[in-house]
């Protein structure tokens, strides 16, 4: 089995020690302003804002290799001519081996000694200064003098991502790129730019709102600012031909822009020198008055350094929230950062900008947007209430939302069933994780007219969900439901989701709960006649003997059963069955039983199965996509995590977390999984591929989001609700006990589980610092305060 890296020993670094991973492995450089990604070969892009306006520097779509350009120092020996790279690609200097990375929060550090030169660059963005830092140091341990140039290198973008793309051969008459001698800094922009989200080459009467900077903390022997004459004919950053016959230090005003700094270095034996790049930009309007300090700062390595360890320091706070320590290390790793941490960046990145989504098409996805923040809630509530905010302003009276939008009130309305439902989730989660009700009187905007409080948006959203039923009582599936791709399953006459009614069904029941906290009995009996319908619609109409149906099609064709040649059963509507609550728990055993048995495979639970293997317009795209990929039918890893919710509220420990085990990334041969074994992807393939095995789509996708909600809040079981801190785990009979840390409305719970009777679930008794309660509901604690609670799990009267 081919490695390519592994964990730290601490678990918070992922350690690449073969740096010619089978896909770009990459991490995230961000403060939720700042955004840049970077591979272990120093592939990535970098963006200010705005993936799509804001974009910085440059990627070339489907280019091969995959992830360039990147944010590269080359380093030429002046006496042999060697070259190399302190990141293995561009140049592929080798052997590979003298290459290592390692991925850390926030944070990317690449070691390599070539030619005796040992050398070291850590990739960060500080948490409090909106651009990157590339701080390069090189040691000469070859025992004899060097002298080397270095010379740092991106290739620009500037403004509009997509129109850099459709428009190349117009847009680079719009470039400009200096030296600013006095302040050793390279300045670029464009003077048109478009701000319409999609790709028109409608030119505005405007130039692009920023001047890029890229400088070095060392004196700039020569620089270069147009890619044809860095790069030369017939070659690639593999093999600039600047680096043979010096740069041009000229400026530009036509071509491709890119910004080369070459600083000199003499170095005797033993010598070390830091090279300290900065890349980033400044607002215009600012641009006079804030250049020379911009490029001022981070020129030592002490101010370096601290602003790395503010980075450390930010991210230990927000990891710091929740802690696990069970009898699984390898499941520890993961519950303890990496889940949460990419769980943040998909939150922070608005799940746009990766090597699989290039911020050049879809806005913000609604659902999307509302699930990530249900796992950033716990240690940055103000931002998940802004985004509770954000997508309120996406609705319209009608409770109908964007579906995808792009935060500046241009968005596309597309008639998907569950997305207004989503926001539900977001505010309740919001309210019992944070205790602040006030939040439901905030007002925002409606799209169409006028605002409302936060209530009256949830309100609306209620009245979405009872509005227009099909012909069995269930929602109208419109374009599509949670799954994108049954989105020719309405047909003429709407077609219904059975998921979606079950889906209504736990959201109307978050509803409920929260308009029984604040004893608003008016708006309650027509919420929860309509609740009671459509669980009555859906036992009447969409049980099938031994599982849930997923759809009605036109005129009523059934889509999800036994009798259906492909798709005869689907994931969603056995786990949602759960979690909505419908009351009969045969069904539920039973259905869950069918999800075991027909979808279960090494590498967790199918989405559905068969894959179709035909064509068939009146379901739509999932028919259309290879078996075993994707929605169809691939290990889809998003639905996994409610799969394990549900085993967790049937009790059935064993189940839940053997299901989060198998969809744990790493646990696959690292060249058959391909993708970074440190995030989840969207999807593992599935066995009805010869490619079983391979993951994609990777960090972008809810999965990280509900993983950590569904660990911590029905595995380990401590779980937010109006009224504290609910104790209920689930585990595996086989375990004594465990350990666990959260913070909760800003106290925290030290929380020990023992588990003496071997069960999967049931508390027997909880003490709060040494006092018995009653109950498995801790009231909050003051903030500030820790507390300890002592767990002990068995069989209940
Ligand atoms: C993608 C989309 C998500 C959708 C899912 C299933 O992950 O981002 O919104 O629910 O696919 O189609």
């Amino acid at each position: 089995m081919a490695s390519f890296g592994h964990f730290s020993d601490d678990g918070r670094e992922f350690l690449i020690t073969d740096v010619r991973t089978p896909s770009p492995w990459i991490n995230y450089l961000q403060n939720g302003r700042y955004f840049a990604t970077i591979s272990a070969n120093g592939g990535g892009i970098s963006y200010d804002r705005s993936p799509l306006h804001g974009r910085i520097t440059r990627y070339r779509i489907n280019d091969v290799p995959p992830d360039r350009p990147g944010k590269y120092i080359y380093v030429k020996d002046r006496d042999s001519g060697d070259v190399w790279s302190l990141t293995w690609q561009p140049v592929g200097h080798e052997p590979a081996s003298d290459y290592r990375a390692a991925h850390g929060f926030g944070y990317t550090r690449v070691e390599a000694g070539v030619g005796g030169i040992a050398s070291s660059v850590v990739f960060f963005v500080p948490a409090d200064d909106d651009r990157e830092i590339w701080k390069a140091t090189l040691r000469n341990a070859s025992g004899r003098p060097r002298r080397l140039t270095v010379v740092g290198y991106v290739e620009f973008a500037l403004g509009h991502a997509l129109v850099d793309l459709i428009n190349q051969c117009d847009d680079q008459h719009f470039n400009r790129v200096h030296f600013d001698k006095d302040l050793g800094a390279l300045f670029a922009t464009k003077t048109y730019w478009v701000t319409e989200t999609r790709g028109t080459q409608h030119q505005e009467n405007k130039e692009w709102d920023r001047w890029a900077f890229f400088t070095v903390n060392r004196p700039v022997a020569a620089y270069e600012t147009v890619r044809e004459r860095f790069i030369g004919p017939f070659r690639s950053e593999s093999r600039p031909a600047g680096l043979e016959k010096g740069l041009s230090s000229k400026d530009m005003d036509c071509g491709n822009a890119v910004g080369a700094l070459q600083v000199d270095l003499e170095l005797g034996a033993g010598e070390s020198a830091d090279v300290i790049f900065s890349l980033g930009v400044i607002a215009k309007p600012e641009f006079e008055r804030k250049k020379a300090a911009v490029v001022g700062t981070y020129r030592d390595a002490a101010a370096v350094d601290a602003a790395l360890a503010r980075v450390a320091a930010e991210w230990d706070r927000f990891l710091g929230h929740t802690r696990a320590a069970t009898p699984d290390p390898e499941a520890d790793v993961f519950l303890n950062s990496w889940i949460a941490y990419q769980a943040k960046v998909a939150f922070d990145v608005g799940r746009v900008a990766s090597f699989y989504y290039w911020g050049i098409g879809r806005g913000y996805g609604y659902r999307d947007t509302a699930q990530d923040t249900v796992a950033v809630v716990i240690a940055d509530a103000a931002r998940a209430r802004a985004r509770v905010g954000l997508l309120a302003r996406q609705m319209r009276r009608d409770g109908q939302v964007y579906h995808h939008f792009y935060g500046d009130g241009q968005g596309e309305f597309t008639g998907h069933c569950d997305d207004p439902l989503w926001f539900i989730l977001a505010v309740t989660e919001y309210l019992k994780e944070t205790g602040d009700l006030a939040l439901l009187d905030a007002r925002e905007p409606f799209l169409d007219a006028g605002e409302g409080t936060i209530l009256d948006h949830l309100l609306a959203v209620a009245r979405f969900a009872g509005a227009d039923p099909g012909p069995h009582g269930l929602p109208k599936f419109g374009r599509g439901d949670w799954n994108d791709t049954l989105d020719y399953i309405g047909g003429r006459d709407g077609g219904e989701s059975v998921w979606g009614a079950m889906f209504y069904v736990a959201m109307l029941n978050r509803l409920l709960e929260l308009l029984e906290v604040l004893q608003a009995p008016e708006k309650v009996p027509d919420i929860r006649a309509l609740r009671d319908r459509l669980v009555t619609a859906i036992e009447t109409h969409a049980w099938d003997g031994e599982w849930y149906v997923r759809a009605f099609g036109e005129a009523g064709r059934k889509i999800g059963t036994k009798t259906n040649r492909y798709g005869q059963i689907f994931i969603n509507t056995q786990s949602w069955a759960v979690i909505a609550g419908l009351p009969d728990r045969d069904r539920l055993a039973a259905a869950m039983g069918s999800l075991s048995a027909r979808l279960d495979t090494p590498y967790g639970p199918k989405i559905c199965a068969p894959a179709f293997r035909e064509i068939d317009p009146t379901i739509g795209l999932i028919t259309r996509c290879v078996w075993g990929k994707k929605e169809n039918g691939a290990v889809f890893c998003h639905p996994a995590a409610w799969v394990i919710q549900a085993w967790c509220l049937l009790g059935s420990g064993e189940a839940a977390f053997e299901t989060f085990k198998k969809l744990l990334p790493g646990r696959i041969d690292q060249t058959t999984f391909s993708a970074e074994p440190y995030v989840y992807s969207q999807y593992i393939t599935s066995d009805e591929h010869e490619t079983a095995g391979k993951a994609s789509h990777s960090w972008q996708t809810g999965t990280a989001a509900w993983m950590y909600r569904v660990a911590y809040d029905h595995i380990l079981g401590l779980r937010p609700s109006y009224a504290g801190l609910v104790i209920d785990p689930v585990i595996p009979s086989s375990w004594p006990g465990f350990k666990a840390e959260r913070v909760f409305r800003g106290a925290r719970y030290l929380v020990e589980v023992g588990n003496p009777e071997g069960v999967t679930s049931g508390v027997a008794s909880i003490d709060v610092d040494g006092r018995p309660i009653d109950g498995n509901v801790i009231a909050p604690r003051p903030a500030g305060t820790v507390c300890r609670v002592s767990v002990k799990m068995g069989r209940t009267a």
